[in-house]
């Protein structure tokens, strides 16, 4: 089994030792454009291996794709991360041609891999990873769902005054302000969420979750990290071992939902064939409006790539 992280930088090099700490590949390579970077984050992680206990080796690369060849996963995350001030959709011309160059370099190299777009705008730049690959869709998505998933997890959880672990929840729709918490598909330990927090502290963090990211871009100056890391590396692994996990990701639907022909976040069953089964909930008519409102927006944004294409055709 062999995976490739795609840039170097804080959510890349946090993936790729998350990995390395899970222990059951043997090595995981990470590229970046920027020489050194790689290679110098990868020297690190393994020069943690002694006192974390683990032997899977980060391997560095500047540039050479000849070494990610015959990749089961890949991850992709280069890209320029938010600002202060900026929306994730304000990245969308850079990061598109590094995504798109990025993933034709994949697709030469390694033509079976599953590849997990994290680069954001992220429904977008998965959107323009698939037009690259040129493969089906179920080996091509993004990863969202999960970290926000786990960023109103994590607020319940301080809210509630319990552990994180126990609580379950799923989220739909873009990655982006327009997201979709879902209360109904909420529990804590099976506790329906609602008997656990007034109405009004459950709209707060719901809310507080929709700006989750910015809330971290604007104490930090950049994007988190930690956490995406992490998420990206939960999917990695529920691929390689063929966990038949369901995970909120985003998935190219083609008529779930109502929706067809666009990238959106969905519950999703993945296993060693990526993205095995789009899973759909019966939602109820206030749901539904909200995911509407969010694929709208999504949908614009897809057509601003659309366009940016048609220009440098
Ligand atoms: N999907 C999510 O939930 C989520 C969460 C956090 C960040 N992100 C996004 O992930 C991306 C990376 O964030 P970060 O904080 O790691 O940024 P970063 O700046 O720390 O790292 C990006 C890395 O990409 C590298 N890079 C740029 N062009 C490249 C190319 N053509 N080939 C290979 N490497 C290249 C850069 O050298 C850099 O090391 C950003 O677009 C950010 O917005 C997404």
């Amino acid at each position: 089994m062999k995976v490739t992280v795609v840039g170097a930088g804080n959510v890349g090099a946090t993936c790729a030792n998350v990995l390395a700490h899970r222990d059951f590949l043997q090595e995981v390579v990470l590229l970046d454009i920027k020489e050194g970077t790689a290679e110098g984050k990868s020297l690190d992680s393994w020069q943690q291996a002694p006192i974390d206990y683990y032997s899977t080796k980060v391997t560095g690369i500047t540039n050479d794709y000849s070494k990610t060849a015959d990749s089961d996963v890949v991850v992709i995350t280069s890209g320029l991360p938010r600002k202060p001030g900026m929306s994730r959709d304000d990245l969308i011309s850079t990061n598109a041609n590094i995504v798109k160059s990025v993933t034709e370099s994949i697709a030469q190299y390694s033509p079976h891999a599953v590849i997990i777009v994290v680069s954001n705008p992220l429904d977008v730049m998965t959107y323009c990873a698939y037009l690259a690959a040129k493969k089906d869709s179920k080996k091509v998505f993004g990863m969202a769902g999960i970290l926000d998933t786990a960023r109103y997890r994590a607020f319940l959880a301080d809210e509630i005054g319990c552990s994180p672990k126990d609580i379950q929840a799923i989220l739909m729709g873009g990655h982006g302000d327009t997201m979709v918490p879902l209360p109904r598909y909420t529990t804590v330990s099976g506790i329906p969420v609602t008997e656990l927090i007034t109405p009004d502290k459950l709209t707060a963090i719901i809310q507080r979750t929709k700006v989750g990211g910015g809330e971290i871009v604007n104490l930090l100056g950049t994007s988190a990290w930690y956490a995406p890391g992490a998420a990206a590396a939960q999917m990695v692994e529920a691929i390689l071992k063929d966990e038949k996990r369901i995970f909120p990701c985003c998935a190219w639907l083609t008529g779930e939902y109502g929706f067809k022909d666009i990238y959106l976040g969905v519950p999703v069953v993945l296993g060693k064939n990526g993205i095995e089964k789009i899973i759909e909930l019966q939602l109820n008519q206030e749901e539904k409006t909200l995911l509407n409102e969010s694929a709208l927006h999504v949908k614009e944004v897809m057509d601003v790539l659309d366009q940016m294409k048609r220009v440098n055709a």
